[in-house]
């Protein structure tokens, strides 16, 4: 019988050709002179990551009895977001890397003014996603939707947290506090909100939310902490991005803070923390737990 584990795996192969099948309708060239800016939209949107943003909507959504074609909408949306937001980590002026999802980088395999712009357009077009009906027939609860991704990219959430690990390289080390709020608004705030947005969809009141907050703030924070480790530690070939690079551009992460083993450990105890948020449910969670125990044990 397939375990948790094995499902994972084949949920989210369904969720990446879904993801891809998605963007390569709505990316299909106009034949005109934008030509060049849709094929480097589909370099970087289409066949490549592993789609967890996306396949933690599709696991909460299910856990709460949605729509799945609502949910893969949602999830291409953020999708949308976090590609935009990598096209733009690996310009010169950001993380300067010529290699992301085993392919060269946009501005690479373009230039940067192209680069800039195919990142503009996906960030529009997660907000173009979440404004059609298709997302949902609920014109406040798309509302809803737009509001809290806005929260989630801007500057109180993503945009917010690279310009505090971009300032973190000026000015040395930060203490925990300081590297889990970057962290958090870095990487965790998108996270949060692919199980935010599966509540909104399921319209829970506040109250309800509780678990399911803790449970994505907790495996947001681990998915960076398991990146941070990657850098250290990873393969290369596996990762699809060049590594070793974090200490030397002095990045502020749980490694450069309190070393490997203990950013391990830490991670290790946010991913239990995030799996007893789910206590109150039975084997229907086990994606959301398969999902919480993949952020930390992954190669890639
Ligand atoms: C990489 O994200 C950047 C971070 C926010 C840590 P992922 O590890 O999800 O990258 P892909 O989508 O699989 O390429
Ligand atoms: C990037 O973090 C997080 C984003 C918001 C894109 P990193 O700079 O560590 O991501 P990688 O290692 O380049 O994928
Ligand atoms: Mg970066
Ligand atoms: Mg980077
Ligand atoms: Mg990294």
């Amino acid at each position: 019988m397939p375990g948790p584990t094995a499902n994972l795996f084949e949920e989210a192969g369904q969720t990446a050709a879904a993801i891809d099948r998605l963007f390569a309708e709505i990316l299909a060239s106009p034949g005109d002179s934008r030509d060049p800016l849709y094929a480097a939209m589909r370099h970087s949107a289409i066949d490549g990551g592993k789609r967890m943003r996306p396949l933690l909507v599709r696991a909460a959504a299910r856990l709460f009895d949605m729509d799945e074609t609502r949910a893969l909408r949602v999830g291409a949306a953020i999708e949308a977001i976090h590609v935009y937001s990598l096209i733009h980590d690996d310009l010169p002026c950001m993380d300067d890397d010529d290699l992301r999802r085993g392919k060269p980088t946009l501005h690479k395999a373009y230039d940067e003014a192209i680069a800039v712009l195919a990142g503009d357009s996906l960030h529009d077009l997660a907000f173009a996603i979440l404004a059609d009906e298709a997302t949902h027939p609920d014109a406040n609860v798309r509302c809803d939707l737009i509001a809290e991704l806005a929260r989630a990219a801007g500057p109180a959430g993503m945009a917010g947290g690279q310009v505090m690990d971009l300032e973190a390289e000026k000015v040395g080390q930060l203490d925990l506090d300081d590297i889990t709020r970057l962290q958090q608004l870095k990487t965790g705030a998108l996270i949060e909100y692919c199980v935010e947005a599966a509540c909104i969809m399921a319209k829970k009141d506040v109250a309800a939310r509780t678990p399911y907050r803790g449970y994505a703030r907790n495996v947001g924070l681990a998915f960076q902490i398991a990146d941070d480790l990657l850098d250290v530690g990873g393969d290369e070939e596996k990762a699809g991005k060049r590594l070793q690079k974090d200490e030397d551009a002095g990045k502020a992460t749980f490694v450069s803070l309190m070393g490997e083993d203990r950013a391990r450990e830490q991670a290790q105890v946010l991913v239990d923390q995030a799996i007893e948020h789910l206590a109150h449910h039975g084997e229907e969670a086990d994606l959301l737990r398969a999902i919480a125990r993949f952020a930390v044990e992954r190669d890639r």
